[in-house]
Formats: structure tokens, C-alpha cells, sequence
């Protein structure tokens, strides 16, 4: 008997950290005769699926770009779509999330958001806080670069107020002024719709990133896509800069 995809995935060797570019929701509705909106409204039964499938296999973090800095510049009708739509699907998900033990956070520039958005997030965050299963991380106007001037900004500041020493900066200490403090990196990163970019996307944390690019348009992607990917993943040779036959060793 054939195993599934999911069966054949080796739970010693997942990604602690999924971070997800969901592309394509525009050409999908396009393709269906409709306003780019019904492309993301049907966006969310894709996101349904891949955290339920996320939280099946066992992944701990699974973060997805909803909204980048960039996207408030799209037309005012969209932008004000998405929002309602964001405020829309937390408040249909939160009861399925708890049942799934899911986490949630959010990471962004907050005080971008409309304040009905923000609350809405505030207090789904605050419901799920004890779960201990899956954390799904929302990216909503969000920008790498942004994400790094502002920790650049609180690194000079506390510098000038000698909180810090310029000269002990390392690593680990300017990624405990990310926003993702705390998370791990993300091990793969997946874009959906056929698009080679990263787009502002978390450029620090991918640093040795695996990237996994595939055709399927957003609203098309399941579960099953999910754990493609994941195998796809685990057939990859992770060297860090090292030889294979370091790795072997
Ligand atoms: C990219 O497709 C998608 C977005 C900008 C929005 C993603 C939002 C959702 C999937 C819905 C809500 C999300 C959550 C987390 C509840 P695009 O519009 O750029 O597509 P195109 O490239 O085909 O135009």
C-alpha cells in the first residue's frame, strides 16, 4: 500500500519554525471572473487548512505574511477589505484554534492597523495565550526592513542611554531587538504562486533558510501542498556553510 505524504514525513527531521508568503490570491480570483477580495476570502480556507496540517505533523511555529508595509499602498477598497476580512476570519477561527491548542502573535507595525483590527488581534492573542501547541505568527504591515530600522533605532537609544555597549553587539543580542525575539528562525520558507521574491519578508531570520517555491495559487493550497513541501525539506542536504562530508561526520 502507497504511504500518504503525511505518512512518509520523518517527525525527527521537521522544521521547528514555517514561515509562508501567501501569493497568488488576486491571479486566482482573476481566473474565477471575480474582485481580487473573493481571491482572499477564499485565501482563509487555505490558511485553515495549513495550520490545522502544521499542528498535525507537529510543527511549533508557522508564520504567515498577511499584510506587508508595502500592501497600503494597494487601493483603498482592498485595503479595507483585507482589514474587514482580518477581523472577519479571527473572529470565526478563534473557537477552531483553541480546539487545535494553537498560539497566536502577531508581528508588524501595530500602529498602522485600524484600532477595530488591533483590538480584535489583541484579544484573540490574549484567549490562546495558555495553549501550548502550534504558535501561528501573523505578519501584518510588516516589512523586514522596516523590522530592522526599528531595531536599530532601540539599539542606538539605548546605547546613548548606556543600557547597552556598542562594542559588546552580537548576533543574538541585535535579534533580541527583532520582533521575533524569542522565536527560533524559520528553516523553510515556502511562496506560493509562482513567484522567485522574497518581498521584505523576515530577510534577517532567513538567513539559512530552505526556500520552496510552488505554482499553486494561495487559495488552492492545502494541507497535503504543506506537507509536500515539508518533504521536499527533509530531502535537502542542510550544510551551513560547511562540506557534506563535514555534515556525514
Ligand atoms: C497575496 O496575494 C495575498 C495577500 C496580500 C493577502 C493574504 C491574506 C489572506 C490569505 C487572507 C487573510 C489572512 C489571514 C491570516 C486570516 P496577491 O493579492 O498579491 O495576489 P496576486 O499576486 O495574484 O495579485
Amino acid at each position: 500500500m502507497d504511504l500518504s505524504i503525511k505518512e512518509r514525513l520523518d517527525n525527527s527531521k521537521l522544521p521547528r519554525h514555517v514561515a509562508i508568503i501567501m501569493d497568488g490570491n488576486g491571479r486566482w480570483a482573476a481566473r474565477h471572473g471575480s474582485a481580487r477580495i473573493f481571491g482572499h476570502e477564499h485565501g482563509i480556507e487555505a490558511v485553515r487548512s495549513v495550520i490545522e496540517g502544521a499542528g498535525e505533523v507537529g510543527i511549533g511555529y508557522l508564520t504567515l505574511y498577511a499584510f506587508s508595509t508595502e500592501n497600503w499602498s494597494r487601493p483603498r477598497e482592498e485595503v479595507d477589505g483585507l482589514m474587514s476580512l482580518l477581523v472577519y476570519a479571527i473572529d470565526s477561527e478563534t473557537v477552531n484554534l483553541m480546539k487545535n491548542n494553537v498560539r497566536l502573535g502577531v508581528i508588524g507595525d501595530m500602529k498602522m492597523l485600524p484600532r477595530r483590527v488591533r483590538e480584535k488581534l489583541e484579544s484573540c492573542i490574549e484567549k490562546l495565550k495558555d495553549n501550548t501547541g502550534l504558535t501561528v505568527i501573523l505578519a501584518i504591515s510588516y516589512s523586514a526592513k522596516w523590522e530592522i530600522t526599528e531595531a536599530v533605532k532601540k539599539m542606538v537609544s539605548d546605547a546613548t542611554r548606556e543600557r547597552i555597549d556598542p562594542s559588546q553587539i552580537t548576533n543574538e543580542l541585535f535579534e533580541s531587538y527583532l520582533s521575533t525575539k524569542g522565536i527560533p528562525d524559520p528553516e523553510l520558507l515556502i511562496r506560493t504562486s509562482g513567484e522567485y521574491r522574497l518581498s521584505n519578508f523576515l530577510l534577517w531570520q532567513i538567513a539559512y533558510a530552505e526556500l520552496y517555491f510552488t505554482d499553486i495559487l494561495w487559495p488552492d493550497f492545502r494541507k497535503e501542498d504543506l506537507f509536500e513541501a515539508l518533504l521536499n525539506f527533509q530531502n535537502r542536504e542542510r550544510r551551513f556553510g560547511m562540506t557534506s562530508e563535514q555534515i556525514a561526520g
